[in-house]
């Protein structure tokens, strides 16, 4: 049990002073009661109005947010080697929220966080329904035949074969001798693209995710900077497990 001011203030609307005022005001009911006593203790599982509307706890809001993922930190939410993590840049946002999925230390762009299970499950849902689109800096020269066996299926390991892909040759920049490749895969293989060009010769130098099935990674985020998705992209992505019946 916990006073009722310091619940108010808990559940993110206003502070404890401020919510001892609507309290006295007579604004605040407790199980639908007007309760103007100060200090009257209530549990967390108690349902509080103030001015007749409902007070959301801010810490059970589910969120969604997009990262433009930097390179040189971590996709998990703690590392032994103690490298940065991701959460390091969304610091501001007080729900426990995670990645879903991971990135590569050294890979950066389109991260989402957040804190619900059953979106996290869509994304990374094994029937790969979920495309991701990755903007690749290769070594070397790619040439069409090499774009066809990425399209078609690699050996990335003994007897694992990745299913079709979209490989796309952007271009091919002779000065540097490196090839620029948009990749669009639907597994989550650990390292797949890494490990899908070197099946064909070649070394990836750069990797950035650009795209999570129609959701691409805003231009405006530069490297560490994040924002909430807009509710309509969060509905897309449940519209889209819901047809496919993969809730
Ligand atoms: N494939 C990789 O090799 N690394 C990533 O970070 C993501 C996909």
């Amino acid at each position: 049990m916990e006073r009722l001011q310091k619940i108010i203030a808990a559940r993110g609307y206003c502070s404890r002073r401020k919510a001892e005022e609507l309290i006295v005001q007579g604004r605040v009911k407790v199980n639908n009661i007007v309760v103007t006593t100060l200090g009257t203790k209530v549990s967390k599982g108690d349902q509080v109005h103030i001015d007749n509307k409902i007070l959301i706890d801010k810490n059970n809001e589910k969120i969604y947010l997009m990262l433009n993922k930097p390179r040189n930190c971590v996709s998990t939410m703690y590392d032994p080697q103690h490298r940065k993590t991701v959460l390091n840049y969304v610091k501001d946002v007080s729900q426990r929220i995670y990645p879903v999925g991971r990135l590569d230390y050294d890979t950066s762009g389109l991260l989402l966080l957040t804190n619900d299970g059953e979106f996290t499950n869509i994304i990374t849902h094994p029937s790969h329904i979920i495309n991701k689109t990755y903007h690749v800096l290769v070594s070397g020269c790619l040439v069409k035949n090499q774009l066809q066996q990425l399209a078609m299926g690699v050996e990335i390991e003994p007897g694992i074969i990745t299913s079709h892909a979209q490989a796309k040759l952007i271009k091919y920049q002779e000065d540097k001798d490196v090839s620029i490749l948009l990749l669009t895969i639907h597994e989550g293989r650990k390292h797949q693209v890494k490990k899908m060009i070197q099946a064909i010769g070649h070394e990836v130098l750069k990797l950035k995710r650009i795209a999570i099935g129609f959701l691409q990674l805003d231009e405006e985020l530069k490297p560490g900077e994040w924002r909430y998705l807009k509710p309509k992209e969060i509905k897309r992505f449940f519209g889209m497990a819901s047809q496919l019946k993969i809730k």
